[in-house]
């Protein structure tokens, strides 16, 4: 999935990398007189700028591992697909008593999106549960004049660096809706206003827009030296990756609000925790750490990018995210449940499946900082430390399902 620059492309980032500010496009809804800043690509020159009220800041994109490989996306998401299926009643059921068919105009096409659908096949089997409970909907409730099923339309969204090419060489074949991409962030305004009728997005919200900037600040409290994400870290750093979440849930609903019809819905399925109050040993985050660390022992990395490095994801409690909704307040919370992971303590022996499951979703991103040739090392490593533990812990404490609805 890694790939090394060619020489044009090398130009073309020094070329961007070396003035700091420039004029771009404005995306609608964003204040035309704010200045916009490049940040120096990343492999597939990613530049976005998003307005969260009162800053314009650069969206970072981290896509999951492309194409049908070994460690593909595609191949290693059983995880996130059991996210799915174990919140698959709770949608239906969601669905049929809350969805508001009568406040929609019967002519109206139904239009979904999943919000962060990756590179499948995990996407197709959340909106097909969305669609089943839908159609019975209208089949058991449908008005006089909704003497038909609407006609259905599916939004795939992620990043535009996700792997749209696999995604639709894999839609199913019989499958009765029709079909768009939306590449984006789903931090800025992506759909026309009142346009869409369900949104959907699982293990997705949880990735944050950004790294604040405090992490790697050494004269900040927040520095997080010598670590690589919050569990273990100081109360600043873990409030640093708190606000940008709460920032980024800011932007989320702001956005969905203008998208959403009234009657309409949102259903989040979120990995959950706060694992500075749990005491989760041995997670997969820790043992990637360890392994990271071990690594700048060695000197096969320097402290420095050890130092520079921060995984971009935030579990959120179930109250951060009903605070989240309650600033925003243009939806009504319709449910927010807990399901406490069932399997918390995975066996060791399934190693390898679960480091590859952790290559498909971070490769990307660590070979952007640590560089491309040091993958296989770092993976094997983090093998044999996962083989190594009697009990390892997945590191997070339950999944969220949060349900909304536009008011
Ligand atoms: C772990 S994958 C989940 C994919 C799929 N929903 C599933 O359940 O298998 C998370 C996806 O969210 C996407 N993502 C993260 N932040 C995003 C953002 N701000 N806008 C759009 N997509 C985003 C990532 O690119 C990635 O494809």
């Amino acid at each position: 999935m890694a790939s090394t620059a060619s020489p044009m492309a090398s130009q073309l980032r020094s070329s961007f990398a070396s003035s700091s500010t420039k004029r771009l496009a404005v995306p609608k809804d964003i204040n035309i007189g704010a200045r916009f800043r490049i940040s120096p690509a990343k492999r597939s020159f990613i530049i976005k700028a998003v307005q969260i009220p009162g800053e314009m800041e650069a969206i970072e994109e981290y896509p999951m591992n492309g194409g049908h490989g070994i460690y593909s996306y595609a191949k290693n998401s059983y995880r996130q697909g059991q996210a799915i299926n174990a919140v698959k009643e709770l949608i239906k059921e969601e669905i049929t008593e809350k969805l508001d068919i009568s406040k929609f105009p019967s002519s109206d096409t139904f239009r979904i999106v999943d919000m962060g659908c990756s590179a499948g096949p995990n996407t197709f089997f959340a909106v097909q549960n969305v669609l089943e409970a839908v159609e019975k909907k209208y089949q058991c409730e449908g008005r006089p004049d909704h003497c038909r099923l609407p006609e259905f339309q599916v939004f795939f969204n992620d990043h535009s660096s996700n792997d749209f090419n696999t995604l639709f060489t894999s839609l199913p074949p019989n499958k009765n809706y029709y079909v768009a991409g939306v590449p984006g962030s789903f931090h800025v305004r992506l759909f026309p206003e009142a346009s869409l009728h369900i949104v959907i997005s699982s293990y997705a919200i949880q990735w944050i827009s950004r790294i604040p900037k405090e992490l790697v600040d050494r004269s900040s409290p927040a520095w997080n030296k010598g670590r690589t994400y919050y569990a273990h870290a100081g109360a600043e750093t873990i409030k640093a990756y708190a606000d940008q979440f709460a920032k980024d849930m800011d932007s989320f609903f702001h956005f969905r609000a203008q998208e959403v019809v009234p009657g309409g819905m949102v259903l989040l399925t979120i990995p959950g925790g706060r694992w500075n109050y749990q005491i989760l040993s041995n997670t997969l985050y820790d043992l990637l750490e360890s392994t990271i660390v071990d690594l700048a022992k060695k000197g096969i990395i320097s402290e420095e990018k050890l130092d520079s490095f921060n995984v971009p994801q935030y579990f959120p409690s179930p109250q951060e995210m009903e605070a989240a909704v309650k600033r925003n307040g243009c939806f009504s919370i319709e449910r927010i449940e807990c399901l406490h992971d069932e399997k918390k303590q995975a066996n060791p022996k399934e190693a390898r499946v679960f480091s590859s499951h952790m290559r498909a979703g971070l490769e990307f991103l660590l070979s952007e900082h640590f560089g491309h040739e040091i993958m296989d090392e770092l993976f094997d490593l983090f093998t044999k430390k996962i083989e190594e533990c009697e009990v390892f812990d997945m590191g997070v404490a339950f999944k969220l399902l949060v349900v909304l609805k536009r008011k």
